[in-house]
């Protein structure tokens, strides 16, 4: 039940290019191996933002799952589903809000960076000041401890942690909490309970994580506790109530070194993408047309690669021979700047062969796609259905 378990999610928000490919989804591939994955389409969070053109996101829900199968991610590894379908989300969402401070909400940075950058449009809306709730409850509702996200969603995992302590904090208190702890301490055998005892003093007094990750393989291992003595004991560790939520830990995604065409950062925003699943004839267009050092004029004008955005291209796909040719080249005009693309329309176009192949498929035959996606809706309502069964016990609505 505490066992390792991985989360994402992206927003619909239309067709993935290179800078996602490099930025998230070859971790999410890498992931899918190390553990178990969950990764969904959160598509509540688009009408966070695009409440009045709800049109696009049915259409990019669909083409970004294709992106994503087509990128390598492995539906008989990871569990893939749609936030909109599995409704459990909302119902946290909604139990979680009855105890969520609004100023918790409101000094959240993106919050107000957002409302500044979008200034064309009022978001000044309940749904979009619950955005990192509706989050939280994403990730909480799994019992997920890594999240993978970039930089920008930091703030968002730090609150979802928040969240899940002052939950364990107002309902995973008992009365006699420390006596059912010590009890249940006594289930897991005297070798066991001895070993648990030791490792919780560690931790306790001298702060040792290591002790506290021991003891947490400890109570995985075992096999005959109940499930309230097991979020007893795991709460017991480090505090004074059960331990209902896990507190999930951001699992940064290194900045993506992914340049645009342009130079900038690979965004929709700049107009400088190469799509995941783009034609070569386009792909081999975009890159022939790419600025170059502005000095180069004449081909026998010399230049310098760091202020070439053809060069930033080179250190994502060249090996270091092809590295030294282009500096060595560009630097005594001894390259022209066409010739020094090719291998870089090359190393895309052979990037995107295998991502095309596998799209082919779910593009030729829609309803694998959707196929997938059921079962990982249903997948995803199992594990999300046992949370609210103790999310709802420990809020007073177990009405049997
Ligand atoms: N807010 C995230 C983003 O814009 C998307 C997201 C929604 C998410 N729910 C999540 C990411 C849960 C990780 C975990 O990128
Ligand atoms: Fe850029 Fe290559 Fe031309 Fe130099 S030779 S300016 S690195 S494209």
């Amino acid at each position: 039940m505490y066992a390792e378990r991985v989360l994402s999610g992206m927003r619909p928000t239309g067709r993935l290019h290179l800078g996602h490919y490099h930025g998230v989804l070859k971790n999410w591939v890498k992931l899918q191996n190390e553990y178990p994955c969950l990764f969904f389409v959160a598509d509540w969070h688009a009408l966070t933002t695009a409440y009045d053109e709800p049109g696009t996101i049915e259409e990019n829900t669909w083409e970004m799952v294709i992106d994503w199968l087509a990128a390598g991610v492995d539906p008989s590894l990871a569990t893939l589903f749609i936030q909109s379908r599995v409704p459990e989300h909302a119902e946290l969402h909604l139990l979680l809000s009855m105890m969520t401070p609004l100023g918790w909400l409101e000094r959240v940075p993106t919050y107000k960076d957002q409302q500044e950058k979008l200034e064309h449009k009022d978001l000044s809306t309940y749904g979009f000041l619950g955005y990192p709730l509706l989050q939280s409850a994403d990730i909480l509702i799994y019992r997920a401890n890594r999240v993978p996200v970039g930089e920008d969603q930091v703030p968002h995992i730090e609150f979802s942690r928040e969240i899940a302590r002052r939950f364990n904090h107002l309902y995973g208190r008992e009365a006699d909490f420390e006596e059912k702890a010590r009890t249940a301490v006594k289930k897991l055998g005297a070798k066991r309970a001895k070993l648990y005892e030791e490792l919780r003093t560690r931790f306790q007094q001298e702060g040792d994580h290591q002790a506290l990750e021991r003891a947490h393989a400890l109570l995985e291992e075992a096999q005959n506790l109940s499930m309230g003595d097991r979020e007893r004991l795991f709460g017991f560790l480090e505090g004074s109530s059960k331990m209902i939520l896990v507190e999930p830990d951001a699992l940064l995604t290194e900045a993506a070194k992914m340049p645009g065409l342009d130079g900038q950062k690979m965004s929709k925003s700049y107009n400088n993408t190469i799509s995941l699943r783009e034609g070569a004839e386009s792909v081999t267009k975009k890159i022939r047309t790419m600025q170059t050092d502005p000095a180069r004029v004449r081909r026998t004008d010399v230049g310098d690669p760091e202020k070439c955005p053809v060069w930033q291209f080179h250190l994502v796909y060249s090996d270091e021979g092809t590295k030294q040719w282009v500096q060595q080249g560009c630097r005594s005009a001894g390259i022209g700047c066409i010739e020094c693309k090719h291998p870089v329309i090359d190393a895309v176009l052979k990037e995107q062969e295998p991502m095309h192949e596998r799209a082919q498929a779910y593009i030729d035959d829609p309803t694998l796609v959707r196929n997938i996606i059921a079962d990982g809706c249903e997948r995803a309502r199992k594990l999300a259905a046992e949370t609210m069964r103790d999310v709802r016990e420990a809020m007073g609505l177990n009405h049997t």
